[in-house]
């Protein structure tokens, strides 16, 4: 074993960064079997036990005499959890990578290792950007990102090379004097019951019900930029650019469920809601499953994700001060919604809003202010 002499040593007051060690070698098996390192990691790293000695003796300690990967074991409480990589470095520009071991997953410790290794990064290596990437799906990748301040994020498709195959990638970076903190609000989707229905985060086993509710004609004629038809893979990707727009701090939306069943009859969102100059207005955004329609329920959900949008954020709000819902003037059941809420109609937008065959219908602007609530 090769390490150079100087491999620093980068501890808080919780972990210890260090160079990896043969006894380190059985956790290293057991978390390159677990299920999870073996999906998320690029090419899926081998559980076999003379390799990960290899990685000991040769791989890693190779990198750090490179100085092309500089890999750290994450101690903690005296144990192995897991592993941090810092590679490239040309330029001033490299990235991080890091896994955990299960038994120690959830306790914060690769956003521990994260803020280390950058600290590291800029303020002794002089880099001035790290990247970061993990495969599109992989959250709790993405939540340590976020948490460390990395930003931009962005998916590239199909570029994330996986065992032979590619698949979508999320990249974001974060430069030398960045904050190095969250760069927006990740929202969660608060569970709110009531006696007519189930306000809840969507599942994926809403994706059926979600695609019925879409692919529908009153759906589809009011909603031009929906695919037509409205299939599985379209409601697959509502979902997910929903749980992005989470991430991003841009959008919410609640399934309105089945308050015995949990079965979707509709949807509510707002949207809007991160705009660089004003974090305080936000768009509402609803549809009813065709078999939930004519029954007010979607008028009764949106006017509680509007007690939701208007409540502080440190209350679990959206702490919103402006409300705003746009329909086409010939959407009467869309307008119902807006005005059986209390908006105001605010103006119109002529020939703003374009149908399938070509032509325009004017939009209304509904708004609705918090002082007008009283
Ligand atoms: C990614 C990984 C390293 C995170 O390690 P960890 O020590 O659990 O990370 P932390 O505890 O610091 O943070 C994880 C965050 O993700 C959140 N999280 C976990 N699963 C999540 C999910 N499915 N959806 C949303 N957030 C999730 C946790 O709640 C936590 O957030 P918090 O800080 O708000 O509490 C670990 O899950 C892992 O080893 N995964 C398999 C290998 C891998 O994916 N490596 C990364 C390749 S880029």
């Amino acid at each position: 074993m090769r390490f150079p002499k100087d491999v620093p040593v980068l501890t808080d007051q919780g972990i210890r960064l260090r160079a990896p060690r043969l006894e380190d070698v059985e956790a290293m098996v057991e978390m390159y079997r677990d299920p999870d390192t073996q999906y998320w990691s690029g090419s899926p790293p081998t559980d076999d036990r003379e390799e990960a000695e290899l990685d000991v003796t040769e791989r890693i300690p190779k990198g750090w005499r490179v100085g092309t990967r500089r890999t750290w074991v994450i101690e903690y409480g005296g144990e192995y959890a897991g592993a941090i990589t810092l590679s490239g470095g040309e330029s001033g520009v490299g990235s991080v990578g890091f896994t955990g071991h299960p038994a120690y997953r959830g306790k914060g410790l690769a956003t521990r290792a994260v803020r280390l290794v950058l600290a590291h990064a800029f303020d002794d290596l002089g880099w001035h950007r790290v990247t970061w990437c993990a495969f599109v799906g992989n959250w709790a990748a993405r939540r340590v990102a976020w948490r460390t301040g990395f930003r931009n994020f962005f998916t590239t498709h199909g570029a994330g090379p996986a065992d032979g195959e590619r698949r979508d990638e999320w990249i974001a970076s974060i430069g030398r004097d960045d904050e190095r903190e969250p760069q927006n609000h990740w929202w969660q989707v608060p569970v709110i019951e009531t006696e007519r229905f189930r306000l809840r985060e969507y599942r994926d086993s809403d994706v059926e019900r979600a695609a019925e509710m879409s692919n529908d004609e009153r759906t589809l004629h009011w909603l031009a930029n929906l695919p037509k038809p409205f299939g599985r893979q379209d409601a697959e990707q509502y979902l997910a650019r929903g749980r992005e727009g989470q991430a991003s701090g841009e959008r919410v939306g609640w399934v309105v469920a089945d308050p015995d069943t949990d079965e979707l009859l509709g949807d509510v969102g707002v949207f809007g809601l991160h705009s660089r100059s004003d974090q305080t207005s936000g768009e509402l955004g609803y549809s009813a499953h065709p078999e939930a329609r004519g029954r007010g329920l979607i008028t009764a959900a949106v006017g509680r994700v509007i007690e939701q949008a208007f409540l502080p954020i440190d209350e679990g709000g959206l702490g919103r001060l402006r409300l705003e819902i746009r329909a086409a003037k010939g959407n009467l059941a869309s307008i119902q919604v807006a005005e059986a809420n209390g908006f105001t109609r605010a103006g119109v937008l002529r020939a703003a809003d374009h149908r399938r065959d070509g032509s325009y219908d004017d939009l209304v602007i509904f708004d609705l202010l918090i002082s007008d609530r009283g």
